[in-house]
């Protein structure tokens, strides 16, 4: 995750700029850097390391420009080098970006047929490139801004500098967000209104998909389409910014939405996109090759992020798996081999039954690794190995990025695990990371299925018992999404695992009760749907969850069915987080119960 800030001003910015920086600290620090316009030529003061570095330069070379755009990274592709430090720049464009360009190796060979040559290792540059070739061809600033941002792919932010446009920046936001400030004859853009709170409190969160042409006294947005847009601007109040719900109702809904920059976020941490493979972390470069079996537990949303896992540790590495609940697991006295590992994987990191499962593992001889998201918590110091989910603080109780980020770093360790005990090619896990490398994207697109599934959720208030299915790596899902609907709407939801309808629970099936079922268009999914006539036989309502292609071959009439991006089987039971998530959240708020904070529940359960 980094942080990226703009200001099209009256005033030299470079000060503002590296200000706005330093409140966007929290999102990545590894190199920094400004760009202004002096005299109609680009400048830049990069820095490698923290801003301190960056803040040194700038008193040792002042820039003085009145508009400009600034950085602080986090680095995914090329390393954390002053090189490779933002903004990226060319004769005509200098660019600030967070997030991921997906086809950024394709962009590169196009850019260099066309005679250019690339100064650094990472996909920000790209931007830079295709611009000032549109620009080249004749294009003006905005039409050659709108050519480039058709042609990429994958989740992101920018904003754009051009060296003949004192009074134009351009803001782009697809599944990272982006915030324009409007002040006086000034304008302002940054990740978040942290950043923008110094400058004003008058804010427009750019929606998924929109783009920007900002000068001084004007601001026009254009959605994906490329119409014009109206979006709303809000005022905050600047005391509650430090956990700002941003343009969100809830928490609970910020989070959600939060998914394709965290979950971009984590994975950044654990593979390499360049080359496309997994790379362990310093630290964490746990050896699977040796190991002949790996223990798991974990509790509740954190539990079926496990249980994922175990699908992937045995299918992608072919490595088993005993897992079982926290609670239960603290008492089985499983049999654990010598030397073998234990993951644990837990949100809040002070779970009790999750530690008090890691201290019976540690005290029969396991190497402990912890999947947490608060890496300075109970679970992580008592780890051998921290594997940290960089979801960023989770304020609400009903777990979702987190689970989504848990999922992330089990695929990139199964992935890795798979790598070293030989049962995956090169090949293989470069197809793997690459189908990763696209979550945020399709994240972002399932995503834009909210009107639909706020619809459904308005019919799903009224009822008072509601069945999950799902088989393989969707039964998990099956089990999280009953559960997020229990714990904030308060109406009662049970997951099944598809084949288990006929052994018992097909007695509940009748008009009253909807069935949702979970069900990507892979291996099982023809055995699924065997089950979805089962219900529809019998009355049953079925909402549907599924992709194009699983929507064609469902030969069985659904009260619902929502389409989900096609994508890699590898990597749908993270995206299908989505749909279940917004299902729960928009059922609780019908129910008017209290989203961030459902009755009986503690965000961490640190009791047995
Ligand atoms: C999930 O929405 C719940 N809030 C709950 O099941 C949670 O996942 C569980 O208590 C585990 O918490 P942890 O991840 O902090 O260990």
């Amino acid at each position: 995750m980094c942080g990226i800030v703009g200001i099209v001003g009256t005033t030299p910015v470079a000060p503002r700029l590296l200000d706005a920086l330093k409140r966007l600290e929290y999102r990545g620090y590894d190199s920094a850097g400004v760009a202004t316009l002096e005299n109609k030529k680009l400048t830049r003061e990069r820095a490698k390391g923290k801003l301190v570095n960056l803040e040194n330069r700038l008193h040792e070379h002042p820039l003085s420009g009145l508009i400009g755009i600034g950085h602080t990274r986090w680095a995914t592709h090329g390393a954390p080098t002053e090189v490779n430090a933002h903004p990226h720049a060319t004769e005509s464009v200098a660019v600030v970006h967070n997030g991921i360009i997906e086809n950024f190796q394709e962009l590169r060979a196009e850019i260099r047929a066309a005679g250019r040559t690339l100064q650094t290792d990472t996909d920000t540059e790209v931007v830079a490139h295709l611009i000032t070739l549109a620009l080249a061809r004749g294009l003006d600033p905005v039409a050659a801004a709108a050519e480039t941002l058709a042609k990429l792919e994958g989740a992101f932010a920018l904003a754009i500098l051009f060296a003949h446009e004192d009074d134009l920046l351009i803001a782009a936001r697809r599944g990272s967000p982006l915030a324009i400030g409007y002040g006086d004859g000034e304008m302002y853009l940054g990740s978040d209104a942290i950043a923008l709170a110094p400058f004003t409190n008058r804010i427009t969160y750019l929606e998924d998909g929109d783009w920007a042409v900002v000068r001084r006294k004007s601001v026009s947005i254009y959605d994906e389409n490329g119409v014009e847009a109206r979006r709303p601007v809000s005022h905050f109040v600047a005391s509650n910014l430090m956990v700002d719900k941003g343009n969100h109702r809830h928490f609970m809904l910020k989070e959600i939405y939060e998914q394709p920059e965290v979950v971009a976020h984590t994975l950044g941490h654990y593979v390499d996109f360049a080359e496309r493979r997994v790379a362990l972390p310093e630290g964490a470069e746990i050896d699977f090759a040796g190991l002949d079996r790996l223990a798991m537990s974990a509790c509740g949303t954190a539990f079926y992020a496990a249980l994922v896992g175990q699908y992937w540790f045995e299918q992608l590495a072919r490595l088993p798996v005993d897992l079982d609940i926290a609670s239960e697991f603290r008492y089985r006295e499983v049999p654990l081999g010598a030397n073998g590992l234990s993951l644990f994987i837990s949100q809040s990191g002070e779970t009790a039954d999750t530690l008090a499962s890691l201290r019976y593992c540690r005290e029969h001889g396991q190497k402990i690794g912890a999947i947490v998201n608060v890496p300075t918590s109970t679970i992580a110091r008592e780890a051998d190995y921290i594997l940290p989910t960089l979801a960023g603080p989770e304020i609400g109780v009903a777990s979702t990025k987190a689970f989504t980020c848990q999922l992330t770093t089990l695929l990139a360790l199964a992935i890795g695990a798979g790598r070293q005990r030989g049962h995956l090619s090169r090949e293989d896990e470069e197809q793997l990371v690459q189908a990763a490398i696209e979550m945020p994207r399709h994240l972002s697109q399932a995503l834009k299925l909210e009107d639909e599934i706020e619809g459904l959720a308005k019919e799903l208030s009224r009822v008072k018992h509601v069945l999950y299915l799902g088989r393989g790596k969707s039964f998990p899902l099956a089990l999280e999404g009953a559960l997020k609907l229990k714990e904030i709407s308060y109406i009662h939801a049970e997951g099944y695992a598809a084949g288990e309808l006929k052994h018992g629970p097909i007695a509940l099936i009748d008009e009253t009760m909807p069935v949702i079922v979970v069900a990507p268009y892979d291996k099982v999914f023809d055995k699924t749907v065997s089950n979805m006539q089962e219900v529809a036989a019998r009355g049953g309502r079925i909402i549907l969850l599924t992709d194009e292609e699983g929507a064609r071959s469902a030969s069985v009439d659904t009260m619902k069915t929502l389409i989900l991006p096609s994508m890699p089987a590898a990597i749908a039971p993270i995206v299908y987080a989505v749909p279940v998530q917004l299902l729960a959240y928009h059922t609780a708020v019908f129910m008017g119960t209290d989203v961030d904070q459902p009755r009986n529940l503690a965000k961490s359960v640190t009791v047995e």
